[in-house]
């Protein structure tokens, strides 16, 4: 199979109570494991990819890792995440992107409108589909800081309107997560506003939401960086059962990059630690690959419940 959009996952999501993973590949290494994962539990999986990203791999090399992944028997959209631009998105449907994100939620509500429609235009007529977001998802976004930790949820007065003077095809919704390993502070629970979740659902039905923010930093995890020299300070994510909950219902894509970093590092600095003579790059790698791969396979089966939904011919 080649690369899909996101229109008949989607779909398929909505009504089959799941939701996809995004998850965020940083390195060849992480790219090629997520694809694995979904092979193995046979779901549909989304690869999502940042600007810094593409500058990292190369474009060349990108696409061309894209496409071979694709013809492994996998159901698999390319997503750009957080295009800044209109220019970043066009450019990614040019390259063979089959799904963009067009970030305009910091600007005003009207200029969100027009330059989501300027993205939506051209992508459509590439059979590229645009997500686009509303409302203020805090935290640590790529490399630049998106302020306000309490944020500003998404206000499901607005979600009529904006979806249908964009012709969107999903619309990341603010409703409590937020980027980044430190989503909360020590002495706050996380939650998710599932009352204004419903709220969207009730005015958009059967439409896509998407959930960004939605590492869980599992405490094993974030502890086994620390035991091996590490020095984050304690983490917390969104819980799991909350993740599960949003998946049942009108949210088809869940955000996941920090749990896969997090769980790369500690693995990595553990090999170091109880190997020091070893330079061999495969052989410290190979664990945190790994560990990566169950972790994105546990979350596939158990938390976002895509596995055995892929469709592949
Ligand atoms: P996390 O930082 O929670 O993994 O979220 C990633 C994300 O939403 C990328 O858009």
């Amino acid at each position: 199979m080649s690369l899909v959009n996101t229109k008949e996952m989607f779909k398929r999501a909505y009504e089959g109570h799941y939701s996809i993973g995004a998850f965020n590949v940083d390195t060849f290494d992480t790219f090629k494991v997520v694809c694995e994962a979904a092979k193995e539990e046979n779901s549909p999986v989304i690869i999502q990819i940042t600007e810094n990203v593409i500058k990292y791999f190369g474009e060349e090399y990108l696409m061309a890792i894209a496409k071979t992944a694709s013809e492994t028997g996998i159901e698999m959209a390319l997503h750009l995440d957080h295009g800044r631009s209109v220019e970043i998105c066009k450019k990614c449907v040019d390259l063979g992107f089959t799904s963009v994100m067009i970030d305009a939620s910091s600007m005003s509500f009207e200029d969100n409108i027009r330059l989501t429609k300027e993205v939506v235009e051209y992508a459509h007529k590439h059979n590229v589909t645009v997500e686009s977001e509303l409302g203020s998802i805090t935290g640590i976004e790529d490399d630049s800081t998106v302020e306000d930790k309490y944020g500003h949820f998404t206000h499901p007065d607005q979600v009529v309107e904006f979806v249908t003077r964009t012709n969107i095809d999903s619309l990341a919704v603010a409703i409590g997560t937020a980027h980044g390993a430190f989503k909360y502070k020590p002495d706050e629970k996380p939650a998710l506003r599932f009352d204004i979740l419903e709220e969207i659902e009730q005015k958009l039905p059967l439409f896509p939401l998407v959930l960004h923010g939605s590492s869980s930093v599992p405490k094993e995890r974030l502890a086994l960086v620390n035991q091996y020299g590490g020095q984050l300070a304690e983490a917390k994510g969104i819980p799991e059962d909350m993740l599960t909950e949003a998946s049942k219902r009108a949210v088809c894509k869940i955000n996941v990059g920090t749990d896969l970093r997090v769980c790369f590092t500690g693995e990595v600095r553990k090999f170091f630690v109880e190997q020091p003579k070893e330079f061999e790059i495969r052989k410290y790698t190979t664990p945190a690959r790994n560990a990566v791969k169950e972790m994105v396979k546990d979350k596939m089966r158990n938390v976002f419940l895509s596995s055995n939904h892929a469709k592949v011919d």
